[in-house]
């Protein structure tokens, strides 16, 4: 196997437990959530919101340096067109209310995805809340927005034709580095950890390029319920993974 694809993980001196770089959530559940009170869908969102002000925390606290969200995907715009627009105003909400936040813990605002489909209020926002907390470097948030794995992929090809087709460059220089380069934010290191909520056993077109090595996680929890003792679960569960990346021996 590629001598490349490493282990990221880290190790906290003071717990000796190995915490992950870069842990990766799809946040599933928010409607039945919902449904189960009686209570129109977007109010499983908005308590969603609750669930990722409290993750932010956790993450925090337990020394994860990148946390990316699966916030909105490509095959999300055929919802009702008022479930898409409270998303929208909710996620608007969120970056202003969580500005300050951001600030005080020096962590930066990032997005992956198709944003350019975004209402431009959004995308302002978005721009606004990712440009002053660009200089940042405790831990990262990442929104992945109208976000797929396989348009991210495609993408990334398009992009490498339009360099062969231009000269810039040759066919054999195409390998797996060169497709990496391309994608949305190459910089980010590959997610340690993926979790999914509400019991659903599916990737749903998330990170898949980058994803290949994770571990996976699964939990019934929804994800409006799910708090710092989930999260902890979680990482608990990371930590006795043995990570072999194709090797005889774990490499982490
Ligand atoms: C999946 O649950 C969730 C989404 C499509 C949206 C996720 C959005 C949030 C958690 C809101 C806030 C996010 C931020 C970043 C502020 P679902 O609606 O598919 O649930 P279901 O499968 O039970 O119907």
């Amino acid at each position: 196997m590629d001598a490349a694809i490493g282990a990221s993980t880290s190790t906290t001196a003071a717990e000796g437990a190995r915490v992950p770089v870069h842990v990766a959530i799809i946040m599933d559940g928010n409607g039945r959530w919902a449904q189960q009170r009686g209570l129109p869908r977007i109010k499983g969102h908005e308590q969603g919101a609750e669930s990722v002000r409290a993750v932010l925390k956790a993450c925090r606290r337990s020394g994860v340096k990148y946390l990316t969200l699966y916030a909105f995907s490509v095959e999300n715009w055929v919802r009702p067109k008022a479930e898409v627009e409270a998303l929208m105003n909710l996620l608007k909400r969120f970056l202003k209310s969580q500005e300050h936040e951001l600030h005080e813990n020096r962590v930066r605002l990032r997005s992956i995805g198709r944003l350019t489909d975004l209402p431009r209020s959004v995308r302002r926002e978005l721009s606004r809340v990712m440009k002053v907390t660009e200089h940042y470097r405790e831990g990262n948030l990442v929104l992945a927005l109208s976000y797929g794995g396989r348009t991210e992929i495609a993408h990334a090809a398009r992009r490498i034709a339009e360099e062969v087709d231009g000269g810039t460059l040759r066919p054999e220089e195409v390998d797996e580095a060169a497709v990496a380069a391309r994608l949305y934010a190459p910089d980010i290191p590959d997610p340690d950890l993926v979790i999914r909520t509400s019991g659903e056993l599916r990737l749903s077109n998330f990170l898949l390029w980058q994803a290949s090595y994770a571990e996976m996680y699964f939990t019934d929890v929804l994800w409006p319920d799910f708090r710092e003792e989930h999260w902890m679960r979680a990482l608990e569960e990371y930590a006795r993974r043995r990570r072999r990346f194709g090797d005889v021996e774990p490499r982490s």
